[in-house]
């Protein structure tokens, strides 16, 4: 693979998120101005919003969701940053990691120092049935929506592709969602604010107060096997598998390398990107890999001249429990047909060889399709720092990764990030 190299080093020097979850009451302007502000907070020596030059926001969909195109000079007016020029970025759920590559690609050109980056999504506001319809628009609408499938749909069918071929059982998945939800009860701004033990707990403690049949689950494991607590969604995945319908917002800010020092002592360099395309799923001869994924990744490890084995921590793109370990085959920290096992060996966990998903993941800390990639560099910016808090990752964090999906991967995007 030709070696190709950003024309000048970006560093992120700031980053905040809106709370995450379900939130009647706001409009996305609401939640991005929310993320600003604790984006605002992160720069240690102060920002003030008249050096950004430009916006680059990742959303799929506010004329669907929220009635409402053209949406970025109207972002740009709540956060009082007209005329400052602003795009949005559409990619699917892959938004705002293709919206994080723009900004880099801005600054590494040279004709920006400072840039914002944003992500955003307001999806409640729907009902569940349209929300599926709406994201269905991502897929294939001349071939796959017509014959029936939704996202659940697809990643059921990777998920039953991956058992026939590896033998992994349904009960792997749920390894996943009780990481990712033990990691979320730690971020104060997931949505999902206990672990699936607490949860369950919550709920026997409810049926208690109120005279109800108690159930009689003794762990989480009862709980998801549960079909009343746990429900099927589209087999094998059932609802503690999918990612929620989450409103939410996020920021990165972003400046040359000539620059980075004004903002603060401790930046994070961004040193690889990459991205690719694919076909669409049906038109896939293997489902149990993400092409496009393992081309983006190869593209920022060439760039960054580091391998996978080198990469201490992650965020990748657990839209479903499933997805996320496709992922880690595809980035290469474990061979096909191994991530499962990987999983079950708590090899991913927080206080494991290789955490992925510290934050919650998609899956627990919620999935405001536009912001995910945006949220997933918070994330790492925190914990790169040193700043995660109780969810803090103990060691070398000198390297980290993102890996964000739009659809069943027909966008793949990954950026690798160092601490100096
Ligand atoms: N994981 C765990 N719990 C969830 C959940 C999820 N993904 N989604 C909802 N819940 C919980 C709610 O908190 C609520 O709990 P409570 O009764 O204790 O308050 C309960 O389940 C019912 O919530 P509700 O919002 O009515 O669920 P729903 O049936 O309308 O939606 C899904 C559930 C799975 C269909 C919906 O979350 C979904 O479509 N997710 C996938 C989104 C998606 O495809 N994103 C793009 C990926 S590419």
């Amino acid at each position: 693979m030709t070696k190709r190299m950003l024309g000048r080093g970006v560093a992120v020097v700031g980053a905040g998120m809106s709370k995450f979850g379900a939130f009647p009451d706001k409009t996305s302007r609401d939640l991005l101005v929310e993320a600003f502000r604790d984006m605002r907070r992160s720069v240690d020596k102060g920002l003030d919003p008249g050096t950004i030059e430009s916006l680059y926001i990742g959303n799929f969909s506010s004329d669907l969701f929220e009635g409402q195109g053209h949406t970025a000079p109207l972002l740009a007016d709540a956060l009082g940053l007209t005329p400052r020029p602003a795009v949005r970025v559409e990619a699917a759920c892959a938004s705002g990691g293709v919206a994080l590559r723009q900004g880099v690609l801005a600054v590494a050109s040279g004709i920006y120092d400072v840039v914002l980056v944003a992500g955003v999504e307001r999806m409640s506001g729907l009902p569940t049935t349209a929300v599926t319809d709406t994201l269905a628009a991502a897929a294939d609408t001349l071939y796959e929506t017509p014959a029936g499938f939704t996202f659940p749909g697809f990643y059921a069918a990777m998920a039953t592709a991956y058992m026939h071929r590896y033998g992994m059982t349904p009960e792997h998945l749920m390894h996943v969602a009780i990481k990712n939800h033990d990691n979320a009860a730690l971020n104060p701004n997931a949505q999902f604010s206990l672990t699936i033990s607490a949860l369950m707990q919550n709920r026997i403690a409810n049926a208690i107060k109120k005279g109800q049949p108690v159930p009689s689950w003794r762990d989480e494991w009862e709980f998801l096997h549960d079909e009343g607590a746990n429900p099927v969604i589209a087999w094998p995945l059932r609802l503690f598998d999918c990612s929620p319908i989450t409103d939410g917002a996020a920021c990165v800010l972003l400046v040359s390398n000539e620059r980075a020092r004004e903002f603060t002592e401790a930046p994070i360099y961004v040193i690889g990107v990459g991205q690719a395309s694919d076909v669409p799923l049906h038109n896939r001869d293997n489902l149990t890999t993400l092409p496009a994924a393992r081309l983006a990744a190869q593209q920022a490890y060439t760039m960054a001249g580091v391998s996978p084995s080198d990469i201490r921590l992650a965020e990748v793109h657990d839209c479903f429990t499933i997805a996320e370990i496709i992922a880690i085959e595809d980035l290469g920290f474990f061979p096909p047909g191994t991530g499962y096992k990987m999983v079950e060996d708590g090899v991913t966990t927080r206080s494991g060889p290789r955490p992925v998903n510290t934050s919650g993941g998609l899956k627990a800390k919620g999935h405001p399709v536009g912001a995910s990639g945006v949220a997933q560099v918070v994330e790492i910016f925190k914990q790169m720092r040193g700043e995660a808090g109780p969810r803090q990752v103990q060691g070398d964090l000198s390297l980290a990764l993102t890996h964000n999906v739009g659809a069943t991967g027909s966008t793949c995007v990954v950026h690798l990030f160092e601490r100096r």
